[in-house]
């Protein structure tokens, strides 16, 4: 089979065979498809689009493509939680040690494979990083053995589980084609179903924050990722939840590490407790439902809500932090964790209401003072981002504080007056009161 004619097949809109996408697949993997036949490739799907059993073979390929784990010696129900990226949303954090308190019944093991921040989204392991002494890169042996033993276990992503998505989406993230509903499927399913969790949630987030733009995208999005995870024999939970503003109040990564804490101790700000609580009830039920535990004496979300509220999830993300290698001290003193040299106010020059604050100025004003990163791992500002005080919807008067932007450089930097003024104007303001957007839209368990 000649690659060339799989790239012209595509480039007139033909419809491509399970052979034809597997060779597709091997050639990328052996090197004999060159990184701009795969380019070409690749912009031909993102115009021409792949019907959904091309997306299910590219998928089961992509898995086939590398390792696949196996948690089967386990006793229990192997959870994973994924999102699809936005500003502010720490939610794995959350969800790890709040799934391990609340699904403990029904033997529910939380195996996390994060990676780092690209682009404009944080990653779950430089948040981590934030922790004194967390090890995010944990061998095969060790991340199961602390699955078996707490239950709950997080490591960075390592590069043999579907090499052939890193491959391909190396090449996206440089030739723009990364915002394709088939490729985002495959690639996001493809690594799911590689990592062993036979239970499995996607946080779909559109908006200004998110690589979907709006909630029609999300939902064609999720609807794809749940009819691919069943082709290939996985139940996918969807939830859609809008990122036209950050989730919570902290964007950077020890800020977010503290808003955890605030969350755990049952003082989280609420959109971010409510998404944690509507994702961790999803993979609960599926996770009870495999198990066949139906309890009926509490909803699932009054079970998360107390966990949160009595310290059962803290006490299981002290228990995790230790696990691995971090220091806890920051539980109860959140001056162990990174913190800024300066922090510069941005007040209102208007009374009002806020109208919008878009997700991704904030974002960029993070990354712009060192909160994420220009390419692939360069350093990053662990104790540097933006903590806001206002969202979409509250009041303001001349001189409110909007949002705190935490820096690490003795000198305010080109780059930090950029940030100042990417961080103003995300704000705008209405005379009229303001109906915050929904948070969540679609939520298919
Ligand atoms: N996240 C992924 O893992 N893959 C994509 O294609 C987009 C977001």
């Amino acid at each position: 089979m000649k690659l060339l004619d799989i790239i012209d097949k595509k480039r007139r809109g033909g419809t491509h065979s399970a052979d034809e996408i597997n060779a597709l697949i091997r050639m990328a993997g052996t090197g004999e498809a060159k990184d701009y036949q795969l380019a070409a490739w690749l912009m031909a799907v993102c115009t021409m689009g792949l019907n959904l059993d091309e997306t299910a073979w590219l998928t089961q390929a992509m898995v086939e493509s590398g390792r696949q784990l196996d948690f089967s010696h386990l006793k229990g129900v192997i959870v994973d939680k994924h999102s699809t990226g936005g500003v502010g949303d720490k939610t794995t954090v959350a969800l790890v040690p709040l799934l391990a308190a609340v699904g403990e019944e029904a033997g529910v093991k939380v195996a996390k494979l994060s990676g780092r921040g690209l682009g404009f989204t944080g990653g779950t392991i430089d948040k981590l990083e934030s922790i004194p002494g967390f090890e995010t890169a944990l061998s095969n042996e060790r991340f199961a053995d602390q699955l078996a033993d707490i239950g709950m276990a997080l490591s960075s992503q390592t590069a043999d589980l579907a090499p052939a998505d890193a491959t391909l989406y190396a090449l996206r993230d440089v030739t723009a084609t990364v915002e394709s509903i088939p490729l985002i499927a495959a690639s996001v399913v493809s690594k799911k179903i590689a990592a062993g969790a036979s239970v499995i949630v996607l946080d779909i987030k559109y908006g200004s924050g998110a690589f979907m733009k709006n909630r029609e995208e999300a939902r064609e999005l999720a609807a794809t990722c749940r009819e691919v995870g069943k082709r290939l024999g996985r139940r996918i939970s969807t939830v859609i939840s809008g990122m036209d503003q950050p989730l919570g109040l902290a964007v950077g990564n020890s800020l977010e590490i503290q808003e955890i804490v605030d969350l755990l101790n049952g003082r989280g700000p609420k959109d971010l407790e409510s998404l944690c609580i509507v994702l961790g009830a999803a993979a609960i039920q599926q996770a009870e439902d495999l198990a066949g535990i139906h309890n009926t004496d509490m909803s699932v979300e009054e079970r998360l809500r107390d966990a949160l509220n009595d310290g059962t999830a803290l006490a299981k993300f002290q228990h995790w932090v230790v696990a691995q290698g971090g220091n806890p001290a920051f539980l109860t003193d959140a001056a162990q964790l990174p913190q800024a040299e300066r922090i510069i106010d941005i007040k209102a020059n208007q009374a009002g209401y806020i109208a919008s604050l878009d997700a991704l100025s904030i974002a960029q004003a993070a990354k712009l003072c060192g909160a994420g990163r220009v390419e692939k791992n360069a350093p990053i500002r662990l104790a540097v981002g933006v903590k806001l005080h206002k969202k979409i919807g509250d009041a303001v008067q001349i001189g409110d504080i909007l949002a705190e932007l935490h820096l690490d450089s003795p000198d305010v930097t080109p780059d930090e007056q950029g940030a100042i003024a990417s961080l103003s104007a995300a704000f705008s303001f209405s005379d009229s009161p303001v109906t915050p957007p929904p948070l969540l839209d679609e939520i298919v368990v």
